[in-house]
């Protein structure tokens, strides 16, 4: 039996791992540790919250006796780590958090993996990043695993430097490590502070959608159940050492991304074809805004044989749907803190 440890199970990516963890290894058992902020929500994983072989454990990666405590209770064998803050935005009005989080508590568990095992067949610390350590790309070329790091907020500042220490345990200690770097995911369960969950909520409740500076940023979208994909492979076969970007191939000026949103969900509500592309509103940029994400994926298509399987016409109607058929889970994560985040972050835009 595999002992294996999620950070961060809770949030978005993170419930979708560990859906697929507990549903698909009936014979491992998954300890979700995560400290449930305004991001995490068990409401996530209803579903699976008696399965057999799960467990939840609230808890706070920079608390380091307390990693210890639970390596030592559960003798994890692999650690897939994705607890993090995650938003750009609010690492713009508050980077120490995400200094805390991501690079202290990355490092507790590093500690912990680094203290507590012989390194022996079967360790693996899976350290989940992202594709903004890279930069910003101008019009033309894509990120590779040889790409230089080059982060540009203190979000993506933060995640470059848990990198950067995932690989010197590798280095210095031996430490079995693996990282991947994936592109901007969309989905059910997303956090309504990042783009099309927030436009989502802003159209069922006929709310402007901000739309920060002239709409031309571009991202590269992937349905986050092909992310959970990527992540179940990369754990069991990626090389340890190794780095392995995940995208979706799938490029989308934000503007366009809007529209289309606008277009699906007019359809679904049975609303006047372009009731809800008059709530598009323009507003102050991003400080720093980076101009363009897309990766290239081809060593983990190659490697690996992992590629997406959703196109963003079909992730994007489910999306949707699930945002249609859940409006009480939406209830629930924008009342109280949310009100007071969302006048800070658009009031006075
Ligand atoms: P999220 O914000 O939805 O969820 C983060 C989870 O981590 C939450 O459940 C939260 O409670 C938990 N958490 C935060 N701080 C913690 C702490 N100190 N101790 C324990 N748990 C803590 O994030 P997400 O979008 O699901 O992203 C998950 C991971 O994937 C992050 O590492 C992020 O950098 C990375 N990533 C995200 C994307 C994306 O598009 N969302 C893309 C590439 C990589
Ligand atoms: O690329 C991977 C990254 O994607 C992840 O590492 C981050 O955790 C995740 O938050 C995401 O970062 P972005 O900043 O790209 O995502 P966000 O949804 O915040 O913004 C997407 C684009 O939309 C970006 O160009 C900013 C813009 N935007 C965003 C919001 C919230 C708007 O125009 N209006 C908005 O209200």
């Amino acid at each position: 039996m595999k002992h294996i440890l999620i950070t961060g199970g809770a949030g978005f990516i993170g419930s979708h791992v560990v859906r697929l963890m507990v549903n698909k290894y009936p014979d491992y058992q998954i300890v979700n540790l995560d400290k449930l902020t305004y991001a995490g929500n068990l409401e996530n994983l209803k579903d699976i919250e008696h399965a057999p072989n799960y467990i939840f454990e609230k808890g706070d990666i920079v608390n380091a006796p307390l990693i210890d405590g639970l390596f030592k209770k559960y003798n994890f064998d692999s650690v897939i780590h994705l607890a993090a803050e995650s938003h750009v935005d609010r690492s713009i009005s508050n980077p120490l958090e995400f200094i805390k989080t991501n690079i202290e508590g990355t490092v507790n568990l590093l500690n912990s993996c680094r203290n507590l095992w012989s390194y022996g067949e079967g360790h693996l610390f899976y350290h989940i990043s992202t594709d903004e350590v890279y930069g910003s790309l101008g019009k033309n070329g894509f990120f590779t695993e040889e790409t230089a790091y080059d982060p540009r907020s203190p979000y993506s500042a933060s995640k470059a430097s848990s990198d950067h220490l995932v690989r010197a345990y590798y280095n210095t200690y031996g430490l079995p490590v693996v990282i991947s770097n994936c592109s901007n995911n969309y989905g059910p369960n997303q956090f309504p502070e990042k783009l099309i969950p927030l436009a989502i909520n802003n159209i069922l409740h006929m709310k402007p959608i901000p739309v920060y500076g002239k709409g031309e940023n571009v991202r590269d979208w992937l349905y986050v159940l092909d992310h959970a994909q990527a992540i179940d492979t990369i754990f069991h076969r990626g090389v340890p050492g190794d780095t392995y970007n995940i995208g979706g191939n799938n490029e989308w000026k934000n503007l366009d991304l809007i529209r289309l949103l606008c277009k699906i969900t007019d359809e679904k509500l049975m609303r006047k074809e372009g009731t809800s592309q008059s709530l598009i509103t323009f507003v102050k940029d991003r400080a720093g805004h980076d101009l363009r994400y897309a990766i290239d994926s081809s060593k983990i298509q190659k490697e690996l044989g992992w590629s997406p399987s959703v196109t963003f016409e079909e992730g994007l109607a489910e999306t949707v749907d699930w945002y249609l058929n859940n409006l009480e889970w939406m209830e629930h994560v924008t009342s109280g803190a949310y009100q007071s985040y969302y006048r800070e972050q658009y009031e006075e835009r």
